[in-house]
């Protein structure tokens, strides 16, 4: 038995749209962050039985995406993975908007390369990782890290590092601005959003462009030039999924009441931002100095339900 973990990840440029469905081929690059302060946690070890068995916080998982992965990694990839017992379980809450499937299948790469000695280096595990939920590509590493590729070329698209984490540490922190978790998955709504939605393309040629700016701000540690294209891959993002139909709505009243704080603090000269994803909680980013200033404000914010911050302490 072995134990993997790995932390969530959160887009400063987003993924939302896929080039391959099948393939996890993203339609666009994009780059994340760690959210060091959390993380997922995975026991494997090897069964005797013919058939993998899937705990999620305790509890067998019903939907079977794991044990498809794990048949996709056997069949399509050759990899002879023998029955595993997964149980994975993560720190941080369901609710908090943060996507347990990208650490998930980070960790879950990992602990399979580790439990069968398969000894791959972290690009390759990024590319399993990918199969299983694109954004969990970025987890298994942590720092500025890019997902990209040539578009349709499968095995291209896996992690790579724009810049570690501790040459540049930033602050980072959740306002959870709803219980609840979101109705529709990602996948669905990528999937709607393509298939619907009028801006699609020209989100796409944009987000590329944005990417291209992102990385030029981290290699230069250019916060405003960062915060500037992460704020329009969100508006980018949230364009097509308010033009989608049915229109996607994961924000709520207290998602934009942050956006507006956090807005109101750039404008008057605090080094923040705020990015979104499939979900209403709000993930800011600022320059360490600012902590208390964004910690105290969003505090204060009516139908916040908590401040999380996941920076490292
Ligand atoms: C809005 O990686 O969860 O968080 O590949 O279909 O599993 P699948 O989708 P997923 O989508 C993440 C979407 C996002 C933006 C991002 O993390 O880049």
């Amino acid at each position: 038995m072995i134990e993997a973990f790995a932390h969530p990840n959160v887009a400063l440029i987003k993924y939302w749209g896929k080039r391959h469905e099948a393939l996890r081929i993203p339609a666009t690059p994009s780059l994340s962050i760690p959210l060091l302060g959390f993380a997922t946690r995975t026991r494997i070890e090897i069964l005797k039985s013919e058939r993998d068995e899937v705990f999620i916080e305790g509890k067998q998982d019903g939907s079977a995406r794991v044990e498809h992965w794990l048949a996709s990694l056997r069949s399509v990839h050759g990899l002879e993975i023998p029955a595993l017992r997964v149980d994975s379980s993560s720190d941080f809450p369901a609710s908090a908007g943060l996507a347990s499937s990208a650490s998930g299948y980070a960790a879950l790469a990992k602990g399979i390369n580790q439990l069968l000695k398969l000894g791959l280096g972290y690009e390759a595990l990024s590319l399993l990782a990918r199969l299983g939920s694109a954004s969990a590509a970025r987890s298994v590493k942590d720092g500025f890290i890019t997902l990209e590729g040539n578009r349709a070329e499968h095995q291209s698209w896996f992690a790579r590092e724009v810049a570690s984490w501790e040459s540049w540490p930033l602050g980072v922190c959740v306002a959870l601005c709803s219980p609840s978790a979101k109705q529709v998955s990602s996948s669905e709504g990528m999937r709607i959003g393509r298939d619907t939605s009028p801006s699609y393309a020209d989100w796409t040629d944009m987000n590329e462009r944005l990417f291209q700016t992102a990385k030029r701000a981290i290699e230069r540690k250019d916060f405003d030039a960062l915060a500037w294209a992460s704020r329009w891959s969100f508006f980018g993002m949230l364009s097509v999924m308010t033009s989608s139909r049915p229109p996607l709505t994961y924000l709520n009243e207290t998602s934009f009441a942050v956006i507006s704080a956090i807005e109101e603090l750039r404008n008057q000269g605090a080094a923040v931002f705020f990015t979104c994803d499939a979900g209403a909680q709000v993930k800011c980013v600022y320059l360490p100095d600012y902590e208390p200033l964004v910690l105290s404000r969003l505090q204060s914010i009516p139908g916040v339900l908590d401040v999380l911050r996941v920076s490292p302490p």
